[in-house]
């Protein structure tokens, strides 16, 4: 019989913004996401965030305007949730910082699918009159439109993450717009790479998209392919070349400091060879300050996007040599630990091992 009919059970109420919701049907996705960074991105839970925000001068005057990033359309300044990221339909530059526009339609999401590039799925079931045959397309809780290509070339990422000035018009940070322009090689690849487990517990899928967000404070080994280190012997002695092939500063935020330590072991004995350190110091009058008062870049050694950096040592090696480098990072500055009250932290003051690398020398 052709006589079939459709059955919506979208409702028109609005698109819940509790990620309880969410988690139902998409229970790994919300567990990686719990873990992230975009769900600790608040005073709650940030205590970094927290420190920076409890000197900052717009405190006094109750005026919290880092809610835009770090706690987005919601009053009562929790992290992100799913809607917030799943409802961007486009980016508006501003000098100061970027624009997120939200979809205002409800149930509305949007996302990125290969093969799925200029469909829009509503959600439907089919069934013929006995209900012989049933048959179901789409989400039973929301339509989704695979057509921003925000969502393919990681555009939509940008509203948060392009740039933020200070009240002296200077950058804080910024963080460079080619890497969110190809469809193959872009935020989401690299910080949301497809990893085992189901989508959703509806549909079936071997793997998704990781919504821990790889960085700096949640899984960071996840992020070690996208940098490689070398060793090459030079005429008096050897040269280590770490390679970023990230498209940004190896780190962006003011805050962080990166090392490259190496130590040479020459007939069982241990020799510590020098400490590179990589940073982007903002300030004002040639010193350091807090972001909200830099004028300046007082100091930029940080290792550039897609830059390939020689660090040199004058040390002649000999054959059987064993040289041992580590690549890794502070989250917080040592030298501002204390100024922020931070020095009980222990892990943000503590280095974190991002990549390590062990030559022999034949
Ligand atoms: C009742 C179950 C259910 C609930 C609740 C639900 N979803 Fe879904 N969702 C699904 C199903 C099933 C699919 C797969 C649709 C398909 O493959 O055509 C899906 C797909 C998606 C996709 C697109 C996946 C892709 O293929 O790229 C996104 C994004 C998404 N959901 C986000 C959310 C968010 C955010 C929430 C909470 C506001 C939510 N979902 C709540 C069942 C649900
Ligand atoms: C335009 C968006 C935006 C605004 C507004 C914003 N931030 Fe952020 N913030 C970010 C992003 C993106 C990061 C992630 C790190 C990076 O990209 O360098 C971040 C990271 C941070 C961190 C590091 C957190 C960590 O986990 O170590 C601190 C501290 C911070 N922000 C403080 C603030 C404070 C305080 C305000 C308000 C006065 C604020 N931010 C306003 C986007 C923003
Ligand atoms: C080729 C892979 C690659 C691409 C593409 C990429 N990143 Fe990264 N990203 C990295 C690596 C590697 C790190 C440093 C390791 C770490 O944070 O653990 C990093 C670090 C970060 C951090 C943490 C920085 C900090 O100081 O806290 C943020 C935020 C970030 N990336 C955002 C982005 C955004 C936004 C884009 C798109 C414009 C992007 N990344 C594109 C590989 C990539
Ligand atoms: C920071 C932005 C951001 C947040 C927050 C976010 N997502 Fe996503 N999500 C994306 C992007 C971008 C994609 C497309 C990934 C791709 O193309 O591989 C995606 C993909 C998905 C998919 C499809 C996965 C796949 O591989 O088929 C589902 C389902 C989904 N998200 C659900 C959720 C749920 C549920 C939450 C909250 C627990 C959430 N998202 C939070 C940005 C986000
Ligand atoms: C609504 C604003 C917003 C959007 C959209 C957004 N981010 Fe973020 N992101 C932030 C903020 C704020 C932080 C810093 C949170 C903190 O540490 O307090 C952050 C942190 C991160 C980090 C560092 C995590 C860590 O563990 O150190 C990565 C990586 C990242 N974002 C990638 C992405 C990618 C990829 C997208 C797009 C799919 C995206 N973000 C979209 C606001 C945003």
């Amino acid at each position: 019989m052709r006589l079939l009919f459709t059955l919506l059970l979208l409702m028109s109420h609005l698109l819940a913004t509790d990620v309880n919701t969410c988690q139902s049907c998409h229970p790994t996705i919300y567990h990686e996401f719990e873990q992230s960074f975009h769900k600790k991105s608040s005073i709650k839970e940030d205590k970094v965030h927290k420190a920076v925000w409890d000197k900052h001068p717009a405190k006094a005057k109750g005026d919290y305007n880092c809610a835009k990033c770090h706690t987005p359309n919601n009053t009562v300044h929790e992290g992100m949730t799913c809607v917030t990221c799943h409802t961007i339909t486009d980016i508006e530059s501003h000098p100061t910082a970027n624009k997120n526009i939200y979809e205002t339609k409800a149930k509305t999401l949007y996302s990125a699918q290969k093969g799925m590039e200029d469909k829009k799925v509503v959600y439907q079931e089919k069934s013929s009159w006995m209900g012989l045959v049933k048959e179901t397309t789409g989400s039973p809780y929301h339509d989704i439109d695979y057509r921003n290509e925000n969502y393919y070339t990681g555009k939509m990422c940008m509203g948060c993450h392009s740039h933020k000035q200070n009240a002296h018009e200077f950058d804080v940070c910024r963080t460079e717009m080619h890497g969110a322009q190809s469809k193959e090689n872009n935020c989401i690849s690299c910080h949301m790479p497809k990893v085992q487990g189901s989508a959703t517990t509806i549909r079936q899928s071997k793997t998704h998209a990781f919504h821990g967000f790889s960085g700096v404070r949640n899984a960071p080994e996840m992020l070690a392919d996208h940098i490689n280190i070398v060793y090459k012997k030079s005429t008096n002695g050897f040269e280590i070349i770490v390679h970023n092939k990230a498209p940004h500063n190896l780190l962006t935020h003011p805050l962080r400091v990166v090392q490259l330590k190496t130590t040479l072991k020459r007939e069982g004995k241990s020799e510590i060879l020098k400490t590179e350190t990589f940073v982007k110091v903002i300030g004002t009058d040639n010193k350091p300050s807090m972001p909200w008062l830099a004028t300046q870049v007082v100091k930029d050694t940080m290792i550039k996007g897609d830059e390939k950096r020689v660090v040199t040592f004058d040390k002649e090696l000999q054959k059987g040599d064993e040289i041992e480098t580590v690549l890794g990072y502070y989250i917080v500055n040592p030298k501002a630990l204390e100024q922020l009250g931070l020095k009980d932290e222990k892990e943000l003051g503590s280095f974190r091992v991002l990549k390590q690398r062990y030559f022999k020398v034949p």
